[in-house]
């Protein structure tokens, strides 16, 4: 194993996409940001620089941080932004762990330019467990906003209505040719007949979870989350914001100079108003010698475009995510806590919080929009949560009072219920080193449905469990599948349904949880869990590094 140094500046940048010139901001320059290439085992140290006129963290999305807690990087929960000027090193190793994820800023909406791949290879002469590919391809996927997001979101939080939606999708940030303007902001992968390749997908998108799929190819599924998973054959991949998905795809033996469309659109279960537009990449075949030559040369071969469901289609999303399962052999064994020491339910989905004195407020019945967990909405403390841990100074940052259970029995008819109130606050379950968890997530489609993607820092869980309706306590743990479950750290939460994941905290910090769609962590549908100290010496978060950023 060795350590790899990374330097990131942040940096504005002026990039055009849809016909308009933007000031974005970007590490290094460059939009999408780099690759950042390791091994298992390896150290990663990546200095960030900010010189932008905002607070700026970055998270290493998926990475594990074993006793490594003070890199992870979620604004206010691990440690307090990186100020204009300033600078922090992030320093951490690659444990246990093999194949895609990604990092993205994590404070407000800067992720929505922030953000590029993490490729960690098998360690050296060590191959997957699957064929090995002839190239390796990062397809990123991304939301591209005309507006001003930082101010967006800020007037959406003060007047309470939900806030506008994107105007593109990207691939490796271009739109491609179903866009204004985006035919020649198109990303292109230029293929040879018969060989494999394996397409590294990342939805890094703001709001939205994603159907891809490439015209007239299957897919091979074999990773999710930089976890192996039993290969499986789809035309279609459904893919999360903060998932992750590895796929095979092997190129025809004969097409030359053929093009197939590349294609992502959204997933979305509600009536709520979203970005419904196509993002259009290209896989283009080699051009053989004898074709170049004959008369056709100068005729284009037309585009061949991909088949997706529509966009509410819930019962493939369903079907999707059963058909994902951990390899579960000797080399790859699932470890899935077959006892448990905690259970917890908790509901996740939208409500509303009173309106403020003499203010007039554009949610339902001069509300606020807001998002909850067990109808707790997350307000972020002005201190990072894990120093206050640290040192024992919790008083007045935040309390461990957060509810195992609802605060309002939750009971799902179909039909919402009156009472959608939620209450701030900053609560937080602690947790004895070596729990064994058990959570049920159940969503609440209170107001509109919608599907969530929760996202849980410092862990992988196994999906034991889903479902649509109410849970079952009774009757619903004996089918839970204890054998292969799929081993994640984002999990869709279906719309009207629930999912039961396990997992044993062994990571001594602080770990946040929350809606990977941004929109729903901004109005608060997020938490944190606590895990204590162990005993022995390789059970105790050790001391922050000194360059820490303060608040
Ligand atoms: Cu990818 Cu807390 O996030």
């Amino acid at each position: 194993a060795i350590t790899r140094h990374y330097k990131f500046d942040i940096k504005m940048k002026n990039v055009t996409r849809l016909c308009q010139s933007k000031s974005i901001m970007t590490v290094n320059g460059q939009f999408p940001g780099p690759r950042i290439i390791a091994r298992e085992g390896d150290r990663l140290v990546i200095k960030v620089v900010n010189h932008v006129q905002y607070n700026v963290t970055l998270h290493w999305h998926g990475i594990r941080q074993l006793r490594s807690g003070w890199a992870d990087g979620p604004a206010y929960i691990t440690q307090c932004p990186i100020q204009t000027g300033q600078s922090y090193v992030y320093n951490f190793t690659v444990t246990g762990q093999r194949g895609t994820l990604f990092w993205h800023a994590h404070i407000s909406w800067l992720r929505v330019t922030l953000y590029g791949p993490i490729v960690i290879l098998p360690k050296r002469h060590v191959s997957y467990p699957f064929l090995q590919p002839f190239k390796e391809v990062p397809i990123i996927f991304g939301e591209w906003w005309k507006a001003d997001t930082e101010t967006l979101i800020s007037q959406a939080l003060q007047t309470g209505a939900a806030p506008n939606i994107s105007d593109a999708y990207t691939i490796n940030g271009l739109p491609g040719p179903s866009y204004n303007c985006s035919a020649k902001d198109t990303f292109k992968l230029n293929v040879k007949p018969g060989k494999t390749y394996l397409l590294r997908l990342i939805n890094a998108a703001l709001n939205d979870e994603l159907f891809f799929s490439v015209a007239n190819h299957t897919l091979t599924v074999v990773e999710a989350d930089a976890v192996y998973v039993k290969p499986f054959k789809t035309q279609i991949v459904l893919i999360s914001p903060g998932q992750t998905t590895n796929v095979l795809l092997r190129a025809k033996s004969k097409a030359p100079g053929a093009t197939f469309a590349m294609s992502a659109r959204p997933y979305s279960s509600g009536p709520a108003a979203f970005d419904n537009t196509t993002t259009t990449g290209i896989l283009e075949y080699e051009k053989s010698p004898s074709s170049a030559s004959n008369s056709n040369k100068n005729k284009k071969l037309p585009l061949l475009q991909a088949v997706l469901p529509k966009f509410n289609d819930s019962s493939f999303a369903m079907k999707f995510n059963k058909k994902i399962r951990s390899l579960a052999n000797a080399k790859f064994p699932a470890n899935v806590p077959t006892k448990v020491d905690r259970r917890f339910f908790f509901t996740v989905g939208l409500g509303t919080l009173p309106c403020p004195k003499n203010q007039t407020c554009q949610g339902p019945n001069n509300t606020k929009l807001a998002a909850s967990v067990n109808n707790v909405s997350f307000v972020q403390p002005n201190t990072a949560i894990l120093q206050a841990h640290f040192f024992n100074k919790a008083k007045g940052v935040f309390t461990t009072d957060f509810p195992a259970n609802p605060l309002i029995k939750f009971n799902y008819t179909g039909t919402p219920p009156s009472n959608i109130m939620v209450n701030n606050g900053t609560k937080v379950v602690a947790l004895p080193f070596n729990t064994r968890v058990e959570l049920v997530m159940q969503d609440t489609s209170i107001i509109g449905a919608e599907s969530h993607p929760l996202h849980l820092h410092g862990f992988n869980f196994f999906v034991v469990g889903r479902g649509l309706g109410n849970f079952n306590p009774k009757k619903d743990p004996a089918k839970f599948n204890l054998v292969d479950p799929a081993e994640r750290n984002t999990v869709g939460v279906p719309s009207g349904g629930w999912v039961a994941i396990r997992f044993l905290a062994d990571n001594p910090g602080v770990w946040f949880m929350h809606c990977h769609l941004e929109v729903h962590t901004s109005w608060g549908l997020k938490m944190v869990w606590v895990v204590n100290d162990g005993k022995g010496r390789k059970q105790k978060l050790p001391p922050p590094p000194s360059d820490l950023p303060k608040c």
